[in-house]
């Protein structure tokens, strides 16, 4: 399992989530763990009214979700009686969504899929960023039909960004238009929803440091008084990963510096 993906799984696990995106928010609105559900599910229903509104809600038209995580999107489109299919790598999540949404669904990286039919429509919801940009092209040029469209919803790197939340992910903005340049599509709809997303930085902040960093701290007191020499040899066998759950409780990593450096948009292509 790769770490981003066994990120993904310990988030959701920890927080009992369906969806495994970011929570839509109004500007300046502070998440936390009451009203984070509610936020996801605002998330879903913007993503999927403008779904709605490419297909002109026609339920026979073929929709694919790529990255489709837990299913939660598949879930709400397949209970409109939508003709929706999904896609994800994990195999774990793979068998997840589509016992809860009754999709099909694929077991594949995106970049790897070997479609067996051609969409009206293909989404991704917040996993544009795991794909490689020349190959979604490619992919998507394949596998939609002539007057296909996507929809978008994801961070993207901004072209002037100095790395400052010292948060990873996302395709550059600048080199998707680039590449956009080269293909068939054209931008139809693009929404900048970036502070509208920002509160999630300092939620996800307040989970690692209330439900991971304290009570790791608490065990790390105790086993150095219980056992000091193989706590050592543990702690030093398992430095590279501990570091790395130490740096996501950075103080940089905050939403005011994901909006310097991030711009989270709703894009359809057409
Ligand atoms: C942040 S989650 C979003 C999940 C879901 N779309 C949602 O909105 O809840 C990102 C998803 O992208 C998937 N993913 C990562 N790399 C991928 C790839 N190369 N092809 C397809 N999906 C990928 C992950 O397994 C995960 O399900």
């Amino acid at each position: 399992m790769e770490s981003k993906e066994f990120g993904l799984l310990f988030v959701q696990k920890m927080l009992n989530l369906e969806h495994l995106h970011y929570g839509l928010h109004s500007k300046g609105e502070k998440l936390n763990f009451d009203n984070f559900k509610n936020a996801q599910q605002k998330y879903s229903n913007f993503l999927i009214s403008h779904i709605e509104k490419a297909i002109k809600k026609n339920k026979k038209a073929s929709i694919l979700d790529v990255g489709c995580g837990f299913g939660s999107n598949l879930k709400i489109l397949k209970n409109k009686n939508y003709n929706i299919q999904g896609l994800v790598p994990s195999k774990a999540m793979a068998q997840h969504s589509k016992k809860v949404s009754g999709a099909k669904v694929y077991c594949d990286m995106f970049e790897n899929f070997d479609a067996r039919k051609k969409y009206d429509l293909v989404f991704f919801s917040e996993s544009y960023q795991y794909v490689d940009i020349d190959q979604s092209f490619k992919q998507l040029e394949k596998i939609l039909k002539k007057d296909g469209k996507i929809v978008i919803c994801d961070f993207f790197v901004r072209d002037n960004s100095k790395g400052l939340s010292k948060i990873g992910g996302g395709h550059k903005m600048g080199l998707f238009y680039e590449k956009l340049k080269n293909t068939n599509y054209k931008i139809h709809t693009e929404i900048d929803i970036t502070e509208n997303i920002i509160s999630n930085i300092d939620f996800m902040n307040e989970v690692i440091n209330d439900r991971v960093i304290s009570p790791a701290k608490l065990l790390d007191e105790y086993m150095m008084k219980k056992q000091p020499l193989s706590y050592k040899i543990f702690k030093f066998a398992f430095k590279n990963r501990l570091n790395k759950i130490a740096h996501k409780s950075d103080k940089d990593r905050n939403g005011k510096n994901f909006g310097k450096d991030k711009v989270y948009k709703l894009i359809v292509l057409k």
